[in-house]
Protein backbone atom coordinates (compact mmCIF):
# COMPACT_ATOMS: atom_id res chain seq x y z
CA UNK A 1 0.00 0.00 0.00
CA UNK A 2 0.90 3.09 -0.53
CA UNK A 3 1.87 5.83 2.01
CA UNK A 4 -1.12 8.07 -0.32
CA UNK A 5 -3.75 5.57 -0.17
CA UNK A 6 -3.16 4.98 3.11
CA UNK A 7 -5.97 6.39 5.55
CA UNK A 8 -5.22 8.00 9.19
CA UNK A 9 -7.83 7.69 11.76
CA UNK A 10 -7.31 9.62 14.99
CA UNK A 11 -8.72 7.60 18.29
CA UNK A 12 -9.79 9.76 20.89
CA UNK A 13 -9.43 8.40 24.25
CA UNK A 14 -11.79 9.96 26.95
CA UNK A 15 -11.97 8.46 30.71
CA UNK A 16 -14.08 5.10 30.78
CA UNK A 17 -13.34 2.00 32.23
CA UNK A 18 -13.35 0.76 28.77
CA UNK A 19 -10.24 2.76 27.48
CA UNK A 20 -8.37 -0.28 27.98
CA UNK A 21 -10.45 -1.87 24.63
CA UNK A 22 -8.51 1.11 22.72
CA UNK A 23 -5.50 -0.62 22.33
CA UNK A 24 -7.69 -3.69 20.72
CA UNK A 25 -9.36 -1.29 18.09
CA UNK A 26 -6.30 0.41 17.40
CA UNK A 27 -4.61 -2.89 16.63
CA UNK A 28 -7.60 -3.73 14.57
CA UNK A 29 -7.23 -0.71 12.29
CA UNK A 30 -3.73 -1.25 12.23
CA UNK A 31 -4.12 -4.71 11.03
CA UNK A 32 -6.35 -3.61 8.55
CA UNK A 33 -3.67 -1.52 6.88
CA UNK A 34 -5.01 2.23 8.68
CA UNK A 35 -2.34 4.74 10.07
CA UNK A 36 -3.54 5.26 13.86
CA UNK A 37 -2.63 8.10 16.21
CA UNK A 38 -3.94 8.90 19.39
CA UNK A 39 -5.28 11.51 21.73
CA UNK A 40 -6.33 11.16 25.27
CA UNK A 41 -8.35 12.99 28.04
CA UNK A 42 -6.76 13.56 30.95
CA UNK A 43 -9.10 11.08 32.67
CA UNK A 44 -8.49 8.35 30.02
CA UNK A 45 -5.18 8.12 31.36
CA UNK A 46 -5.93 7.16 34.80
CA UNK A 47 -7.46 3.94 33.22
CA UNK A 48 -4.47 3.28 30.77
CA UNK A 49 -1.13 4.69 30.18
CA UNK A 50 -0.32 6.79 26.75
CA UNK A 51 2.60 4.71 26.45
CA UNK A 52 0.47 1.89 25.64
CA UNK A 53 -0.53 3.92 23.01
CA UNK A 54 2.45 5.29 21.87
CA UNK A 55 4.60 1.42 21.65
CA UNK A 56 1.20 0.62 19.65
CA UNK A 57 0.75 3.39 17.42
CA UNK A 58 4.85 4.52 17.05
CA UNK A 59 3.48 8.05 16.68
CA UNK A 60 3.07 10.22 19.38
CA UNK A 61 0.50 10.35 21.92
CA UNK A 62 -2.08 13.88 22.03
CA UNK A 63 -2.55 15.16 25.96
CA UNK A 64 -1.94 18.39 26.37
CA UNK A 65 -2.76 21.29 24.13
CA UNK A 66 0.07 22.96 25.47
CA UNK A 67 2.47 19.78 25.32
CA UNK A 68 4.28 19.86 22.11
CA UNK A 69 7.09 22.59 21.89
CA UNK A 70 7.31 21.47 18.15
CA UNK A 71 3.65 21.92 17.10
CA UNK A 72 1.96 25.01 19.61
CA UNK A 73 -1.27 24.57 17.15
CA UNK A 74 -1.18 20.60 17.40
CA UNK A 75 -5.34 20.36 17.74
CA UNK A 76 -5.60 22.35 14.36
CA UNK A 77 -2.49 19.28 12.75
CA UNK A 78 -4.14 16.18 14.55
CA UNK A 79 -7.43 17.68 12.91
CA UNK A 80 -6.08 18.27 9.72
CA UNK A 81 -4.40 14.64 9.39
CA UNK A 82 -7.03 12.67 10.36
CA UNK A 83 -9.56 11.06 7.50
CA UNK A 84 -11.37 10.05 10.29
CA UNK A 85 -11.75 10.98 14.09
CA UNK A 86 -13.22 8.36 16.86
CA UNK A 87 -14.21 8.71 19.90
CA UNK A 88 -14.14 5.20 22.26
CA UNK A 89 -14.98 5.05 24.46
CA UNK A 90 -16.84 8.54 24.78
CA UNK A 91 -17.68 9.06 27.78
CA UNK A 92 -21.29 11.22 28.87
CA UNK A 93 -19.03 14.44 29.71
CA UNK A 94 -16.66 14.39 26.41
CA UNK A 95 -20.47 13.92 24.56
CA UNK A 96 -21.83 16.72 26.73
CA UNK A 97 -19.02 18.87 25.62
CA UNK A 98 -18.46 18.45 21.71
CA UNK A 99 -21.67 18.63 21.61
CA UNK A 100 -22.20 21.81 22.76
CA UNK A 101 -18.52 23.47 21.13
CA UNK A 102 -17.01 23.12 24.63
CA UNK A 103 -13.15 22.68 23.54
CA UNK A 104 -11.00 23.13 26.62
CA UNK A 105 -8.87 20.03 26.11
CA UNK A 106 -6.90 18.57 23.40
CA UNK A 107 -9.30 16.02 22.46
CA UNK A 108 -12.34 18.16 22.42
CA UNK A 109 -10.70 20.75 20.41
CA UNK A 110 -9.36 18.60 18.03
CA UNK A 111 -12.73 17.17 17.51
CA UNK A 112 -14.33 21.04 16.88
CA UNK A 113 -11.38 21.39 14.30
CA UNK A 114 -11.49 18.79 12.43
CA UNK A 115 -13.36 18.57 9.09
CA UNK A 116 -13.07 14.82 9.02
CA UNK A 117 -15.93 12.49 9.86
CA UNK A 118 -16.16 11.92 13.48
CA UNK A 119 -17.68 8.89 15.22
CA UNK A 120 -18.47 8.03 18.16
CA UNK A 121 -18.75 5.33 20.60
CA UNK A 122 -20.28 6.09 23.96
CA UNK A 123 -19.34 4.00 27.09
CA UNK A 124 -21.38 5.04 30.54
CA UNK A 125 -23.64 3.21 33.06
CA UNK A 126 -26.73 2.70 31.59
CA UNK A 127 -28.64 5.62 33.89
CA UNK A 128 -26.06 7.88 32.22
CA UNK A 129 -26.94 6.86 28.82
CA UNK A 130 -30.85 6.78 29.11
CA UNK A 131 -30.58 10.02 30.98
CA UNK A 132 -32.49 12.72 28.94
CA UNK A 133 -29.72 15.23 28.52
CA UNK A 134 -27.14 12.90 27.29
CA UNK A 135 -30.14 11.34 24.80
CA UNK A 136 -30.69 15.06 24.10
CA UNK A 137 -26.62 15.47 23.33
CA UNK A 138 -26.70 12.35 21.49
CA UNK A 139 -29.45 13.47 18.77
CA UNK A 140 -27.65 17.21 18.82
CA UNK A 141 -24.71 15.10 17.58
CA UNK A 142 -26.34 13.44 15.17
CA UNK A 143 -27.93 16.81 13.75
CA UNK A 144 -24.90 17.70 13.19
CA UNK A 145 -23.67 14.56 11.27
CA UNK A 146 -21.65 12.96 13.88
CA UNK A 147 -22.18 9.14 13.75
CA UNK A 148 -22.78 7.07 16.22
CA UNK A 149 -21.81 3.25 16.78
CA UNK A 150 -24.54 2.24 19.43
CA UNK A 151 -23.42 0.78 22.84
CA UNK A 152 -24.00 -3.25 23.80
CA UNK A 153 -26.08 -3.71 26.61
CA UNK A 154 -25.13 -6.00 28.88
CA UNK A 155 -23.27 -6.62 32.34
CA UNK A 156 -21.79 -3.08 32.98
CA UNK A 157 -18.44 -2.28 34.80
CA UNK A 158 -20.51 -0.53 37.50
CA UNK A 159 -22.19 -3.56 38.46
CA UNK A 160 -25.46 -2.59 36.64
CA UNK A 161 -27.24 -4.13 33.40
CA UNK A 162 -28.41 -2.25 30.55
CA UNK A 163 -27.42 -0.29 27.19
CA UNK A 164 -23.74 1.52 28.15
CA UNK A 165 -21.20 -0.86 27.23
CA UNK A 166 -18.61 -0.09 25.09
CA UNK A 167 -19.13 -2.12 21.74
CA UNK A 168 -16.74 -5.02 20.72
CA UNK A 169 -13.72 -3.46 19.60
CA UNK A 170 -14.26 -5.73 16.40
CA UNK A 171 -17.27 -4.26 15.64
CA UNK A 172 -16.07 -0.93 15.85
CA UNK A 173 -13.26 -1.45 13.41
CA UNK A 174 -15.86 -2.97 11.14
CA UNK A 175 -18.02 0.30 11.59
CA UNK A 176 -14.92 2.49 11.15
CA UNK A 177 -13.42 0.57 8.01
CA UNK A 178 -16.94 0.75 6.93
CA UNK A 179 -16.73 4.18 7.26
CA UNK A 180 -13.56 4.89 5.41
CA UNK A 181 -14.72 2.91 2.57
CA UNK A 182 -17.30 5.74 2.09
CA UNK A 183 -15.33 7.97 2.03
CA UNK A 184 -13.40 6.64 -0.83
CA UNK A 185 -9.96 4.40 0.32
CA UNK A 186 -9.35 1.76 -2.03
CA UNK A 187 -10.97 -1.20 -1.07
CA UNK A 188 -7.89 -3.72 -1.61
CA UNK A 189 -5.79 -1.58 1.58
CA UNK A 190 -8.40 -2.58 3.79
CA UNK A 191 -8.77 -6.62 2.92
CA UNK A 192 -11.98 -6.45 0.85
CA UNK A 193 -12.08 -8.88 -1.16
CA UNK A 194 -15.60 -9.57 -1.21
CA UNK A 195 -16.36 -6.01 -2.51
CA UNK A 196 -19.39 -5.97 -4.80
CA UNK A 197 -20.26 -9.22 -3.80
CA UNK A 198 -24.15 -10.06 -2.79
CA UNK A 199 -24.17 -12.51 0.13
CA UNK A 200 -27.75 -13.62 1.71
CA UNK A 201 -27.28 -15.06 5.29
CA UNK A 202 -29.80 -17.07 7.37
CA UNK A 203 -29.38 -17.39 10.99
CA UNK A 204 -30.72 -18.15 14.63
CA UNK A 205 -33.86 -20.04 14.98
CA UNK A 206 -37.02 -20.20 14.03
CA UNK A 207 -39.97 -20.39 16.08
CA UNK A 208 -43.13 -22.25 15.35
CA UNK A 209 -46.27 -21.16 17.03
CA UNK A 210 -48.66 -23.58 19.09
CA UNK A 211 -51.21 -20.76 20.64
CA UNK A 212 -50.56 -17.22 20.99
CA UNK A 213 -47.97 -17.92 23.98
CA UNK A 214 -46.79 -21.03 23.27
CA UNK A 215 -44.42 -22.25 20.28
CA UNK A 216 -41.46 -24.84 19.37
CA UNK A 217 -38.15 -24.04 18.15
CA UNK A 218 -34.57 -25.37 17.99
CA UNK A 219 -31.71 -24.56 20.07
CA UNK A 220 -29.51 -21.66 18.32
CA UNK A 221 -27.77 -18.14 19.55
CA UNK A 222 -27.00 -16.86 16.27
CA UNK A 223 -23.95 -16.43 16.88
CA UNK A 224 -22.53 -17.79 13.98
CA UNK A 225 -24.44 -16.81 11.20
CA UNK A 226 -24.43 -12.85 12.78
CA UNK A 227 -20.46 -12.98 12.89
CA UNK A 228 -20.53 -14.40 9.30
CA UNK A 229 -22.42 -11.57 8.09
CA UNK A 230 -20.52 -8.93 9.86
CA UNK A 231 -17.45 -10.87 8.17
CA UNK A 232 -18.88 -10.40 4.89
CA UNK A 233 -19.88 -6.72 5.17
CA UNK A 234 -16.59 -5.89 6.78
CA UNK A 235 -14.77 -7.37 4.00
CA UNK A 236 -16.51 -5.39 1.64
CA UNK A 237 -20.23 -7.68 0.53
CA UNK A 238 -23.44 -6.13 0.47
CA UNK A 239 -24.92 -8.62 3.00
CA UNK A 240 -28.73 -9.26 4.06
CA UNK A 241 -29.28 -11.32 7.03
CA UNK A 242 -32.58 -13.06 7.29
CA UNK A 243 -32.59 -13.92 11.04
CA UNK A 244 -35.37 -15.84 12.97
CA UNK A 245 -35.63 -14.42 16.46
CA UNK A 246 -32.27 -13.90 18.85
CA UNK A 247 -30.94 -11.35 21.17
CA UNK A 248 -28.03 -10.15 19.04
CA UNK A 249 -27.52 -6.96 17.66
CA UNK A 250 -27.67 -6.45 13.93
CA UNK A 251 -23.95 -5.97 12.80
CA UNK A 252 -22.45 -2.90 11.30
CA UNK A 253 -23.73 -2.47 7.60
CA UNK A 254 -25.78 -5.55 7.43
CA UNK A 255 -29.76 -5.26 5.93
CA UNK A 256 -31.59 -7.18 8.63
CA UNK A 257 -35.10 -9.29 7.58
CA UNK A 258 -36.29 -10.28 10.70
CA UNK A 259 -38.17 -13.43 10.67
CA UNK A 260 -40.49 -15.99 12.86
CA UNK A 261 -41.01 -19.08 11.20
CA UNK A 262 -39.36 -21.37 8.69
CA UNK A 263 -42.10 -20.35 5.91
CA UNK A 264 -41.55 -17.22 6.74
CA UNK A 265 -38.08 -17.37 6.74
CA UNK A 266 -38.22 -19.11 3.21
CA UNK A 267 -40.67 -16.21 1.74
CA UNK A 268 -37.95 -13.85 2.91
CA UNK A 269 -35.07 -15.44 1.92
CA UNK A 270 -36.48 -16.35 -1.60
CA UNK A 271 -36.28 -13.03 -3.54
CA UNK A 272 -33.18 -12.08 -1.82
CA UNK A 273 -31.23 -15.63 -2.54
CA UNK A 274 -32.10 -14.50 -6.25
CA UNK A 275 -30.10 -11.51 -6.40
CA UNK A 276 -27.47 -13.11 -4.37
CA UNK A 277 -23.58 -14.59 -5.78
CA UNK A 278 -23.53 -16.57 -2.40
CA UNK A 279 -26.39 -18.13 -0.18
CA UNK A 280 -24.95 -18.99 3.44
CA UNK A 281 -27.77 -21.06 5.30
CA UNK A 282 -26.57 -20.97 8.97
CA UNK A 283 -29.81 -21.06 10.48
CA UNK A 284 -31.24 -24.07 12.68
CA UNK A 285 -34.80 -24.03 11.45
CA UNK A 286 -37.31 -26.20 12.82
CA UNK A 287 -38.16 -29.21 10.90
CA UNK A 288 -41.39 -29.31 11.68
CA UNK A 289 -44.53 -27.10 13.12
CA UNK A 290 -47.85 -27.44 14.64
CA UNK A 291 -50.18 -28.03 12.05
CA UNK A 292 -52.34 -25.72 13.67
CA UNK A 293 -51.65 -22.39 15.12
CA UNK A 294 -54.61 -21.58 17.34
CA UNK A 295 -55.78 -18.33 18.02
CA UNK A 296 -56.67 -18.57 21.49
CA UNK A 297 -54.60 -19.95 24.25
CA UNK A 298 -54.60 -23.82 25.29
CA UNK A 299 -56.06 -23.63 28.78
CA UNK A 300 -54.85 -26.87 31.33
CA UNK A 301 -57.95 -28.28 32.35
CA UNK A 302 -60.00 -27.50 29.42
CA UNK A 303 -57.75 -27.95 26.55
CA UNK A 304 -55.66 -31.19 28.12
CA UNK A 305 -56.14 -33.20 24.73
CA UNK A 306 -55.07 -30.89 22.57
CA UNK A 307 -52.35 -29.92 24.79
CA UNK A 308 -51.11 -33.60 24.72
CA UNK A 309 -51.49 -34.22 21.34
CA UNK A 310 -50.27 -31.42 19.51
CA UNK A 311 -50.05 -32.80 15.60
CA UNK A 312 -46.91 -31.54 14.06
CA UNK A 313 -46.36 -31.36 9.90
CA UNK A 314 -43.05 -30.80 8.17
CA UNK A 315 -41.70 -27.62 7.49
CA UNK A 316 -39.66 -27.02 4.03
CA UNK A 317 -36.40 -26.83 4.05
CA UNK A 318 -35.24 -23.18 3.54
CA UNK A 319 -31.42 -24.58 1.95
CA UNK A 320 -32.61 -27.60 -0.02
CA UNK A 321 -35.38 -25.42 -1.81
CA UNK A 322 -33.11 -22.92 -2.43
CA UNK A 323 -30.19 -24.99 -3.38
CA UNK A 324 -32.07 -27.21 -6.15
CA UNK A 325 -33.55 -23.94 -7.59
CA UNK A 326 -30.05 -22.15 -8.03
CA UNK A 327 -28.52 -20.42 -10.94
CA UNK A 328 -25.00 -19.82 -10.47
CA UNK A 329 -24.98 -19.06 -6.65
CA UNK A 330 -22.68 -20.57 -4.23
CA UNK A 331 -24.29 -22.29 -1.79
CA UNK A 332 -23.25 -23.19 1.49
CA UNK A 333 -25.09 -25.43 4.33
CA UNK A 334 -25.11 -26.30 7.61
CA UNK A 335 -25.02 -29.48 9.43
CA UNK A 336 -25.64 -29.93 13.57
CA UNK A 337 -24.45 -33.17 14.12
CA UNK A 338 -24.36 -35.32 17.72
CA UNK A 339 -22.50 -38.28 15.70
CA UNK A 340 -21.35 -39.37 12.26
CA UNK A 341 -20.82 -36.08 11.51
CA UNK A 342 -19.03 -36.23 7.97
CA UNK A 343 -21.35 -38.71 6.70
CA UNK A 344 -24.07 -36.82 7.28
CA UNK A 345 -22.58 -33.48 6.16
CA UNK A 346 -22.03 -35.19 3.01
CA UNK A 347 -25.27 -36.41 2.43
CA UNK A 348 -26.87 -32.81 3.15
CA UNK A 349 -24.25 -31.62 0.25
CA UNK A 350 -25.52 -33.82 -2.15
CA UNK A 351 -29.33 -33.64 -1.08
CA UNK A 352 -29.78 -29.89 -0.50
CA UNK A 353 -27.14 -29.43 -3.59
CA UNK A 354 -24.96 -27.20 -1.33
CA UNK A 355 -21.54 -26.41 -2.71
CA UNK A 356 -20.01 -26.33 0.80
CA UNK A 357 -21.55 -27.64 3.90
CA UNK A 358 -19.72 -26.66 7.24
CA UNK A 359 -20.62 -29.51 9.71
CA UNK A 360 -20.08 -29.20 13.41
CA UNK A 361 -20.90 -31.67 16.50
CA UNK A 362 -23.23 -30.13 18.83
CA UNK A 363 -24.23 -31.98 22.38
CA UNK A 364 -25.27 -31.18 25.27
CA UNK A 365 -22.23 -28.54 26.12
CA UNK A 366 -21.17 -28.38 22.65
CA UNK A 367 -21.74 -25.31 20.44
CA UNK A 368 -24.89 -23.55 21.17
CA UNK A 369 -24.43 -20.31 22.53
CA UNK A 370 -20.90 -20.34 22.77
CA UNK A 371 -18.22 -18.38 21.37
CA UNK A 372 -16.28 -21.06 20.00
CA UNK A 373 -16.85 -24.14 17.24
CA UNK A 374 -14.77 -26.61 15.89
CA UNK A 375 -15.61 -26.98 12.20
CA UNK A 376 -15.10 -29.44 8.93
CA UNK A 377 -15.60 -27.56 5.56
CA UNK A 378 -17.19 -30.61 3.94
CA UNK A 379 -17.16 -29.91 -0.33
CA UNK A 380 -17.45 -32.35 -3.50
CA UNK A 381 -13.58 -32.72 -3.50
CA UNK A 382 -13.11 -33.43 0.09
CA UNK A 383 -12.89 -32.25 3.52
CA UNK A 384 -11.38 -29.72 5.81
CA UNK A 385 -10.89 -29.43 9.20
CA UNK A 386 -10.70 -25.84 10.97
CA UNK A 387 -9.86 -26.85 15.07
CA UNK A 388 -11.51 -24.80 17.93
CA UNK A 389 -11.05 -21.11 18.10
CA UNK A 390 -13.53 -18.55 18.35
CA UNK A 391 -16.98 -17.95 15.71
CA UNK A 392 -15.51 -14.90 15.12
CA UNK A 393 -11.98 -16.47 13.42
CA UNK A 394 -14.24 -19.43 12.49
CA UNK A 395 -16.65 -16.97 9.94
CA UNK A 396 -13.31 -15.23 8.35
CA UNK A 397 -11.79 -18.71 7.47
CA UNK A 398 -15.67 -19.91 5.95
CA UNK A 399 -15.21 -16.67 3.77
CA UNK A 400 -11.64 -17.70 3.01
CA UNK A 401 -12.75 -20.61 1.64
CA UNK A 402 -15.57 -19.07 -0.41
CA UNK A 403 -13.65 -16.80 -2.28
CA UNK A 404 -11.20 -19.48 -3.01
CA UNK A 405 -13.93 -21.19 -4.26
CA UNK A 406 -14.78 -18.58 -6.74
CA UNK A 407 -17.77 -16.23 -5.07
N1 LIG B 1 -32.18 -26.18 6.88
C1 LIG B 1 -33.10 -25.37 6.26
N2 LIG B 1 -34.43 -25.61 6.43
C2 LIG B 1 -34.86 -26.63 7.19
C3 LIG B 1 -33.92 -27.46 7.85
C4 LIG B 1 -32.58 -27.21 7.66
O1 LIG B 1 -32.71 -24.43 5.59
N3 LIG B 1 -36.16 -26.84 7.34
C5 LIG B 1 -30.76 -25.96 6.63
C6 LIG B 1 -29.98 -25.41 7.81
O2 LIG B 1 -29.98 -24.00 7.79
C7 LIG B 1 -28.61 -26.00 7.58
C8 LIG B 1 -28.88 -27.32 6.89
O3 LIG B 1 -30.18 -27.19 6.33
O4 LIG B 1 -27.87 -25.22 6.68
C9 LIG B 1 -28.83 -28.53 7.76
O5 LIG B 1 -29.56 -28.38 8.92
P1 LIG B 1 -29.59 -29.49 10.03
O6 LIG B 1 -30.50 -29.05 11.14
O7 LIG B 1 -28.20 -29.93 10.39
O8 LIG B 1 -30.20 -30.73 9.28
P2 LIG B 1 -31.63 -31.11 8.80
O9 LIG B 1 -31.73 -30.88 7.35
O10 LIG B 1 -32.66 -30.45 9.64
O11 LIG B 1 -31.60 -32.67 9.01
P3 LIG B 1 -31.54 -33.51 10.38
O12 LIG B 1 -32.25 -32.69 11.41
O13 LIG B 1 -32.23 -34.76 10.02
O14 LIG B 1 -30.09 -33.72 10.66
Amino acid sequence: MTSEQQKTVLVGISGCIAAYKAAEIVRGLQKAGVRVKVVMTDHATHFVDPLTFRALTNEPVGLGLFDDPQDPIHHISLAQEADLFLIAPCTANVMAKVAHGIADDLLTTTALATTAPVMIAPAMNVHMYKNPITQDNIARLKSFGLEFIEPDAGYLACGEVGQGRLPEPEDIVAAVLQKLEGAKTSSDSLGRDLAGKRIMVTAGPTVEAIDPVRYITNRSSGKFGYAIAEAAARRGAQVTLVSGPVALAAPQGVEVISVESAREMLEAAKPVFEGCDVGIFSAAVADVRPAQQLDKKLKKGINDAELQNIALVENPDVLATLGNAKQGQLVVGFAAETNDVLDNARKKLTKKNADMIVANEVGSEKVFGKDDDEVWLVTASGEEHLPSTSKRELADMILDKIVSMGA
